[in-house]
């Protein structure tokens, strides 16, 4: 009874959307592969162990800035829908939910995942510990979901997309996804940020770049081991034969763009193929496939994006030493 969960992914019409992109990022110069295709239900395992890694800071510093300000924020917005994108495990979103344990506004939470195997598990144990605690959940990509919310609402709406996984758009996927995201709030209605930062407001100096770095290349190979699993997750989807052996992990800081990219790396000349798609593609030496931008951004500047978006910025929440930002903003 307090709990829905919609299966948004199983139809026709996306499987096209996802063969079309496979397709096309393999066949592209240079070689990539959509990002969504991290999160089977293995990767999405892999993912919450990076999070705990000693060298992979954002999340613990975003779930200390939840810790210390989820209560102002709940206090402040008052919302009766909290929809997330990306909820994974929604470990750090408890922050908030606990702090609704004093409200008596029921709360309707709608988390939006790829992996139903990871939302069907987080939604059960969510509801062990939250009993006034209703749950739509959506398996979902981003756009499907937001698509989706457009249509109804629940009362005062607040959408929430952590872990800095707006850094993952480039700035034109970045501007489709914020226009989407406006257009499914009402005026009045928030959105809850999370950006990991480069640059720190003075007195404060730059992130280093062996920070940055070192979060996507730890020292336990577990990055690594997510990163390749994308290439398992196509043998498996689509009947493949990348051999994992043949390929090893890159990650580094562009200055130049402040963005982390990802790449697997082939170790060998090689051909490729996947069944399902009749798909054939050749991979030389040292070719590089790009599986991930996480861009890293600056407060000044993304208050400016935001404001000229109809998302008007009215709290920035950070940590001492300026590395990751949680904006609260409201829809004009
Ligand atoms: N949004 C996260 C980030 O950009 C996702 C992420 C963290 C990630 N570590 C990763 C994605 C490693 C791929 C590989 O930081």
């Amino acid at each position: 009874m307090r709990l829905e969960i919609d299966y948004l992914l199983d139809t026709k019409a996306i499987e096209k959307d996802d063969v079309r992109d496979v397709v096309n990022g393999l066949q592209s110069t240079p070689k990539s592969i959509p990002a969504r295709y991290f999160y089977d239900k293995y990767g999405s395992q892999l993912f919450e162990q990076i999070c705990d890694l000693p060298e992979y800071y954002p999340t613990r510093t975003e779930a200390s800035i939840l810790k210390q300000y989820a209560m102002a924020i709940v206090k402040r917005t008052r919302a009766d829908e909290l929809v997330e994108l990306g909820s994974g495990s929604s470990t750090k979103t408890r922050f908030i939910l606990d702090a609704y344990k004093d409200m008596d506004t029921p709360l309707y939470y709608t988390p939006v995942d790829v992996s139903g195997s990871m939302l069907e598990t987080t939604a059960n144990n969510l509801l062990k510990n939250y009993s006034k605690l209703k749950i739509q959940g959506k398996v979902a990509t981003y756009d499907l979901a937001i698509e989706q919310l457009s249509t109804y609402s629940l009362g005062k709406r607040m959408i929430i997309f952590l872990g800095s996984s707006i850094g993952n758009f480039n700035a034109e996927e970045c501007d489709r996804f914020i226009q989407k995201v406006t257009t499914a709030l009402n005026s009045g209605d928030y959105f809850l940020l999370g950006i990991d930062l480069y640059a720190q407001l003075y007195p404060l100096g730059q992130k280093p770049i062996e920070v940055l770095e070192a979060a996507y290349n730890d020292a336990s190979g577990v990055t690594a081991a997510f990163n390749l699993n994308m290439l398992q997750h196509l043998n498996n989807r689509f009947q493949g034969n990348f051999n994992l052996e043949l390929f090893k992990h890159k990650a580094i800081y562009n200055t130049e763009q402040n963005q982390i990219e990802m790449y697997l790396i082939s170790k060998e000349n090689q051909s490729v193929t996947l069944d399902s798609l009749n798909l054939n593609i050749e991979v030389k030496k040292e070719e590089a496939i790009l599986t991930e931008i996480s861009r890293k951004f600056n407060l000044l500047q993304m208050k400016e994006y935001l404001d000229k978006n109809s998302l008007n910025l009215i709290e920035t929440y950070t940590d001492d030493r300026q590395w990751f930002g949680l904006l609260l903003c409201q829809k004009v």
